[in-house]
């Protein structure tokens, strides 16, 4: 294909499905692979722990808040002062996998092999006493894990409403 503007070149397949790794809440996107918390486990303390601390409690930055929790915290979200991780936060399971893929560790996004990204996801969800110790994470069963705030996501008024112009938001 020749590109639209007269410059570069359009990205082979190869590069296009280097980039398309979205996985959506249902698991489409999924790559074959698994990975149990045991496996987990040894990975995280290799290359999630400094930031996230060995258990995912979370690590302070001084003068700057704190690399975030990631376990703990379940139904506190009504609380006033809410404990905002995966476990007590975040509606799907497979969004985790798509996070952890694509985003950590901070400083090699993209690193991470399916395998080992499957089974950090198990370990996080095992620490969250959402998966057992034991349970396998593929991508059979990662789509069916419930996760706790799963029905704490609604459409505000707001968000139905058409769209205003930016100048109009706050
Ligand atoms: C160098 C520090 C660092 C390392 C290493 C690191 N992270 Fe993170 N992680 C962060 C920071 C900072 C954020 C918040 C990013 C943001 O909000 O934009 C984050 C966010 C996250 C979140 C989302 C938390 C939330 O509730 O929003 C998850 C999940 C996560 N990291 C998992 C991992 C895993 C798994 C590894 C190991 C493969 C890892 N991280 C390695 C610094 C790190």
């Amino acid at each position: 294909m020749t590109p639209a503007h007269g410059f570069g070149r359009s990205p082979t397949v190869e590069e296009v499905a280097g980039w398309n790794i979205d996985v959506v809440p249902d698991g489409t996107g999924l790559p074959i692979g698994h990975g149990t918390a045991a496996e987990g486990a040894t990975v995280f303390a290799a290359r999630c722990a400094a930031c996230h601390g060995a258990k995912g409690e979370g690590v302070p930055v001084s003068g700057r808040g704190a690399f975030p929790r990631l376990v703990g915290g379940i139904g506190t979200l009504v609380d006033d002062v809410p404990i905002k991780t995966v476990g007590s936060y975040w509606p799907y399971a497979t969004g985790v996998f798509d996070y952890i893929r694509r985003a950590m560790p901070l400083t090699a996004p993209g690193s991470l092999t399916s395998n080992e990204a499957y089974s950090l996801t198990a370990f996080i969800l095992a620490r969250n006493g959402i998966i057992s110790e034991n349970a396998v994470m593929d991508e059979k069963s990662l789509p069916g894990v419930s996760m706790p705030n799963r029905n704490g996501f609604f459409r505000s008024a707001q968000s139905q409403s058409p769209a205003r112009p930016r100048s109009d938001r706050n």
